[in-house]
């Protein structure tokens, strides 16, 4: 039975996280006021109409081009949104604006996965330690496996992990591969002359981002603005109680 305090959630994509976030919406007893594939939520059929006046909070995993007008769908419902899809990201600015005018709530990030997170910021202490031996010889490099059907490539993250090593002093190529059904591994090599150091992330499975993504609905429920995955673990704010 669902309590009456438990978060409703609205699912804008039938794919394969789409249909991960249900599962794990299920099994940890959210209701979920529906799974919406394209057709619906472009025809704007009265059972999505429904579904997203009955939502709480509304997660999207659904295709780069269908991100701008699902944020507005949302924002334009009152309905804060979580943001999985990747690959949109040209046009973050103005779906930014869009969510500040209408004084609604988004939450956006490329990976859900708390241990992407720390990767990232393992990653940009690696690149500032790193650049003098960059210089001396040694080689930097960030690798992405993802499975077949994944449409952008490099991924979001890698394309993240990127930036925060150049942010870094440390400027590194990726090289991406698509195979069979990988959810998603990371990995960035330093290697000299005699050794090799790995930093790598191995999601097992697509819930690793559901959870994610359903624990940042939870944190976004009742804010306002533009936020990030990483802002949602407030890291920063633990940091700053700990000095
Ligand atoms: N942030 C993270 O942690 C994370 C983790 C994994 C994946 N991702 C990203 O999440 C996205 C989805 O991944 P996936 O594996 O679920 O892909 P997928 O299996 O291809 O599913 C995407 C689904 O969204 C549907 N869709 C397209 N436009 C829509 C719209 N306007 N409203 C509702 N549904 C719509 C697509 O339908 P059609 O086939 O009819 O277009 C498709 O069924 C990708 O961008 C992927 O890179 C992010």
């Amino acid at each position: 039975m669902v309590r009456a305090d438990t978060m409703r959630v609205v699912i804008l994509g039938n794919g394969r996280m789409g249909r991960a976030v249900a599962s794990v919406a299920g099994r940890t007893g959210l209701a979920v006021t529906g799974v919406l594939g394209r057709t619906e939520v472009e025809a704007g059929t009265p059972g999505a109409t429904a579904a997203l006046a009955a939502a709480d909070v509304a997660v999207e995993f659904s295709t780069a081009d269908s991100v701008p007008g699902n944020v507005a769908r949302c924002v334009e419902r009152g309905l804060p949104v979580v943001v999985g899809t990747t690959g949109w990201y040209e046009r973050l600015g103005e779906v930014t604006a869009l969510v500040r005018r209408r004084e609604g709530a988004m939450l956006w990030g490329p990976n859900f996965s708390v241990g992407v997170a720390l990767m990232s910021r393992a990653a940009g202490v690696l690149a500032r330690l790193a650049v003098p031996l960059i210089r001396a010889g040694y080689e930097a490099r960030l690798t992405e496996v993802h499975h077949a059907r994944k449409r952008d490539a490099p991924s979001g993250t890698a394309i993240r992990l990127q930036e925060v090593l150049r942010s870094s002093g440390l400027d590194v190529g990726v090289t991406s591969e698509r195979v069979g059904t990988v959810p998603g591994t990371h990995r960035l090599v330093l290697e000299g002359p005699s050794e090799r150091l790995v930093l790598e992330h191995e999601a097992r499975t697509p819930e690793v981002f559901a959870e994610g993504a359903l624990r940042a609905a939870a944190w976004l429920r009742g804010r306002r603005g533009v936020f990030t995955f990483e802002e949602s673990l407030e890291w920063d704010r633990a940091e700053a109680v700990a000095e």
